[in-house]
């Protein structure tokens, strides 16, 4: 959405039709709410901007046949290092010279799926933050392989569709979710002990130090089984650090499939 409404064409790639028109159907309403605030005197602006936007966006079920003509891959598919490293090693194959390779991951490192692919040097990360539309913050991962090239590529990118970029080293998290993950897993720790209800932490949280969201509320809009492989893949990485140390609370949600907001029901319910 970001890229499209930025004057890029982009493609959009997804399992399924029925998934794909899901993510337009998300995107034109996203659109609308973007447009209603950027041109509130100026209807007509608006609408040209939509329309201009959604011409610049198409949808496939085939990654291998539209990689021959990309000059970026922002991949942002499940967070699994096998899927992704599989992903990666197919594209790479049909995809351009000059393509330049990016994982938009919370939590995996960039090397490891890099090592997946012959370039190394046109792969980096790219991590955007939710709601993307709203969030202007990426992430920009340079690995002791990504050429300075790249590197710039990436940043001006980031630029071009109207983000502030920030750049980390290949560490697990990167900068924000290194930070926040942590503190997410600590608050349903708390609540885990009985210390506080969740909905106090969430009340306190925002107006006690000024965040938009509470940690479970947060929690919710992220994903329950985001959150969930983000913290399993960093405690088998670290198993003594108890910063990682998984949840049984977080666990069982996600075997219930209640997955947050997308779902219907994570720590809360949603109509
Ligand atoms: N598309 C377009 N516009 C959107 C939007 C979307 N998806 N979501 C919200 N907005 C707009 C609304 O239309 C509204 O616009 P308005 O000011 O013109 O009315 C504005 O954002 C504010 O929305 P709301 O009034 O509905 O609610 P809030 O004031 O609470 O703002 C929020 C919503 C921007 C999501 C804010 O709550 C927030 O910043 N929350 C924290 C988000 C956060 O921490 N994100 C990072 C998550 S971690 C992550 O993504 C990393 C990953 O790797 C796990």
């Amino acid at each position: 959405q970001v890229a499209a409404a930025s004057g890029h064409t982009v493609v959009l790639v997804d399992q399924s039709d029925e998934i794909l028109k899901k993510s337009t159907k998300g995107i034109e309403e996203s659109l609308k709410r973007v447009t209603k605030k950027k041109f509130a005197d100026k209807p007509e602006a608006g609408a040209e901007f939509i329309e201009k936007t959604l011409k610049n966006l198409t949808t496939s079920t085939d990654a291998v046949a539209v990689v021959h003509s990309t000059d970026l891959v922002i991949e942002a598919i499940v967070e699994n290092q096998e899927i992704k490293n599989e992903l990666f090693k197919r594209l790479d194959k049909f995809a351009p010279e000059h393509t330049i390779f990016a994982s938009n991951t919370s939590s995996l490192q960039i090397t490891q799926l890099a090592n997946s692919t012959t370039r190394q040097d046109r792969f980096g990360g790219l991590h955007f933050f939710n709601p993307v539309p709203m969030m202007k913050l990426v992430e920009v991962i340079k690995t002791p392989m990504t050429s300075q090239k790249t590197f710039e590529s990436l940043m001006d990118f980031s630029k071009a569709v109207g983000k502030s970029p920030v750049s980390c080293k290949d560490t697990p998290g990167f900068i924000v979710n290194r930070l926040l993950v942590p503190y997410m897993m600590e608050a349903v720790r708390l609540f885990e002990r009985g210390d506080a209800s969740k909905e106090d932490i969430d009340v306190a949280m925002k107006l006690g130090a000024g965040y938009p969201m509470g940690p479970f509320e947060l929690l919710d809009y992220v994903g329950l089984d985001t959150s969930k492989y983000i913290i399993d893949g960093w405690h088998s990485l670290e198993p003594n650090n108890p910063l990682f140390a998984p949840s049984p609370l977080l666990n069982k949600l996600v075997e219930e499939k209640k997955l947050g907001k997308k779902t219907g029901e994570g720590f809360y319910k949603y109509k």
